[in-house]
Parts: structure tokens; C-alpha cells; sequence
């Protein structure tokens, strides 16, 4: 069994193959976000050398993940807000003809069935090796714990701080970073904005949204708000910023 890291755009793939891979990664919801909108399109086009594909055997797609460059100065304050700040910076950046210092991982997906045997370890290895090639010296994440909705009412300052009795992160895919060396360096509360009218978020949740107030949703990283008299949902989502070293081994 072969694996090997190539663009996402390096080929066109089956429409059935790309449905494989992003089936269920996601709930419906995660699109709501109205600011990330406007600047994913130039994203895609301006950084489709930080999109990548992991193949099995020259023919599965079995991995797929991304990232952007960004400036930061390296101090906590300096942070974006969480992952529709990094995407503006970058698009923002990138326009204004800034060189970036950062590489920000901001998306990773591994194909269902294929999860839980080291691809996302492969993944993040590959997505951190193009960090030279970006002119990039620091590695950053605002990963999206996994676990975190079965806690939906639980604050990520202290979720993302949660450990197992032998100390390794209680989240799965924090873990995941940990392993690979990374660090929880902040909690990220206001990382993305979703937003919809209650007719949209009855459809992307599957449930009756009859009155004004918080609904803890399927999927859902926090709870819902709903506003009937203005006839809109709003839920924000938290996110971990993990900082990894760099091929120097520099955090
Ligand atoms: C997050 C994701 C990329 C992790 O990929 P992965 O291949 O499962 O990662 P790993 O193999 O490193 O597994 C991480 C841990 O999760 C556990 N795990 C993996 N799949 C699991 C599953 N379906 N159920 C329960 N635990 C699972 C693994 O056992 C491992 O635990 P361990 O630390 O005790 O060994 C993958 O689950 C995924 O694509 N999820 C949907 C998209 C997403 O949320 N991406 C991240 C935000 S962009």
C-alpha cells in the first residue's frame, strides 16, 4: 500500500469519489458562516498549492486538508480570532502584498472508514512540511475538537484543557496534534459566526425551532440561539489554537 501527498487540483476526481471522502465530515451548518464566504472563493484560487490530497495507491483519495499564510507577530494577542479571521488575514494579506510569516492548517478531513489508523498524523505532517514552501517559519491550527458535542454547554477555555489520566488532551483530534508536538497556546471562543433564518436552521438541524432561546443542535461544538421576532439563528463556534514546531523544530 502506497500513500502520497499530492495538490488537490492535481487531477480531477469522480464527483462519487470527493462525496466519499466529504460525507458526514461536517454538519450542514458549517457553510453558514456569511464573513468566511466572502473570502474562501480567493482562497481557493490564490492558495491552491496549500490544498492537498492524500492518495492510496496512485487511485483513493483517502485524505484531504489545507492551509493559508499569514502574518503574525508570534504573540498571543497577535492571534486571529479563530478561523474566519485567518482566512480574511490571509486573503487581506495576500492582496496588500505582505509576506506572510505563518502557516495557518485550517481544514482536515479523513475519509470515513478510513479514520482512527494514522492518516490524520500523515495529513498533518504533509500539511506542515509546506510551511517552507509558503516562506512560512511558524505553524498554527484553530482545531476543531472532535469531541467537544457531547459538551455542548461546557466553556472551551476549560474543555480545551481537558486531559486523560495519562495526560494526554481528552478531544481525539487534539490529541492527534499533541502527539505530533503540538501546543494548546489559547482558546479560540468566537472562531466562526453561522447564521440563518429559523426556517434554515429547522433544515440543517433536523429540529423544530418553535420559540425564542438556546438549543443544543446535532453537531453542535455550542448551543444555538434562536430568535423568533427577528426570524434568525445564530451560533458561534469555538475552536483551539495549537501551535506546531516548524522543520527546524522551532516552536
Ligand atoms: C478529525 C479527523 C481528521 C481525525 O482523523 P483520524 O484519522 O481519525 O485521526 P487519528 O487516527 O489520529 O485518530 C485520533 C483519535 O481519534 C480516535 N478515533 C478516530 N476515529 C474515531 C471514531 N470514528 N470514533 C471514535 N474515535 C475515533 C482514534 O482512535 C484516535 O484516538 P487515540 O488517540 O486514542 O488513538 C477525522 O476524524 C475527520 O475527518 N473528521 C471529520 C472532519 C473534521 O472534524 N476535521 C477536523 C476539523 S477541520
Amino acid at each position: 500500500m502506497s500513500l502520497a501527498v499530492e495538490r488537490f487540483d492535481a487531477r480531477s476526481w469522480p464527483a462519487s469519489e470527493l462525496d466519499q471522502l466529504f460525507e458526514g465530515a461536517f454538519p450542514p451548518y458549517i457553510t453558514a458562516d456569511q464573513e468566511a464566504k466572502a473570502y474562501i472563493g480567493r482562497v481557493r484560487e490564490w492558495f491552491a498549492d496549500l490544498n492537498i490530497m492524500l492518495v492510496e495507491d496512485d487511485q483513493v483519495p483517502v485524505a484531504t486538508g489545507w492551509a493559508v499564510p499569514i502574518g503574525w507577530n508570534g504573540n498571543l494577542a497577535g492571534l486571529p480570532t479563530g478561523y474566519t479571521d485567518t482566512i480574511r488575514r490571509a486573503v487581506e494579506g495576500h492582496e496588500a502584498g505582505e509576506r506572510p510569516d505563518t502557516l495557518v492548517i485550517c481544514g482536515a478531513i479523513v475519509r470515513p472508514g478510513r479514520t482512527g489508523q494514522g492518516l490524520a498524523a500523515h495529513l498533518l505532517t504533509a500539511l506542515r512540511g509546506l510551511a517552507p514552501q509558503a516562506g512560512c517559519q511558524r505553524i498554527l491550527a484553530p482545531v476543531r475538537p472532535t469531541l467537544k458535542p457531547a459538551y455542548p454547554l461546557i466553556p472551551i477555555e476549560t474543555f480545551a484543557h481537558w486531559t486523560r489520566p495519562d495526560g494526554a488532551p481528552l478531544d481525539p483530534w487534539l490529541r492527534t496534534h499533541w502527539r505530533l508536538g503540538g501546543k494548546i497556546i489559547a482558546a479560540a471562543p468566537r472562531s466562526q459566526t453561522m447564521t440563518g433564518t429559523v426556517a434554515e436552521w429547522e433544515t440543517w438541524t433536523g429540529m423544530a425551532l418553535p420559540a425564542t432561546g438556546d438549543y443544543v443542535i446535532p453537531g453542535g461544538l455550542s448551543i444555538l440561539h434562536v430568535d423568533t421576532g427577528e426570524d434568525l439563528g445564530t451560533y458561534t463556534e469555538p475552536n483551539v489554537w495549537v501551535r506546531h514546531s516548524n522543520h527546524h523544530g522551532d516552536l
